[in-house]
């Protein structure tokens, strides 16, 4: 059988740009006719997942049904970018050693820098209190140690940052040039 296509993984706080950048990592790989999909954290929530509340373990279990469907799609030679927080080291490298070809890619911002951003208004809620558990805030998030990329979208355009991405795929044979 042909090699799986890989999997981008996507980690990084809420706010970070993991979402903003691979969905428009999908646009430019569409463009060229790659065949590839987004797996979201928010929208697995709002489906698969609505079971799912922010304690550990279910954290880490949508982090674990995330990867299942980023295989069966990888498999089946689609370019799968997963975005979500996945905020545990230990399940995010067992969902990644499950791949065939599951790659790291640290989406880096600040908490300064994402609770100034608040895209969504909830780190102004966690601060008051009407969000308990908060990647960041009052939970934890485990950066990956050795990823395959590391991107700080405080010093990177989104741009920049796609570019860097799609380098990446150049070097995995994904495609021929960014
Ligand atoms: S993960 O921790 O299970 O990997 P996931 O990426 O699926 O998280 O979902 C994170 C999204 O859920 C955030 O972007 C935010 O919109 C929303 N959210 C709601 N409550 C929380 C919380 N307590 N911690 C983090 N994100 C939360």
């Amino acid at each position: 059988m042909a090699q799986s296509a890989p999997v981008l993984w996507f980690t990084g706080l809420s706010g970070a740009g993991k979402t903003t950048i691979a969905s428009e990592v999908i646009h430019r790989l569409q463009r060229k006719g790659v065949r590839a999909e987004l797996l979201d954290g928010d929208e697995i929530r709002s489906s698969l997942s609505s079971d799912l509340g922010f304690s550990r373990q279910d954290r880490d279990l949508q982090v674990q049904r995330i990867g299942w469907i980023a295989n069966l799609l990888s498999r089946n030679n689609i370019v799968v970018l997963v975005s979500a927080i996945s905020p545990y080291r230990e399940a995010r490298s067992k969902a990644l050693a499950g791949l065939q070809r599951g790659l790291e890619i640290f989406i880096d911002a600040s908490l300064e820098t994402v609770e100034k951003r608040d895209t969504k208004g909830l780190y102004k809620k966690a601060r008051a209190g009407e969000i308990k558990g908060f990647t960041g805030i009052d939970d934890p998030y485990e950066h990956p140690e050795f990823p395959e990329l590391r991107i700080n979208t405080a010093e990177k355009s989104l741009q920049q940052s796609v570019e860097e991405v799609l380098t990446l795929l150049v070097k995995e044979g994904v495609i021929e040039s960014a």
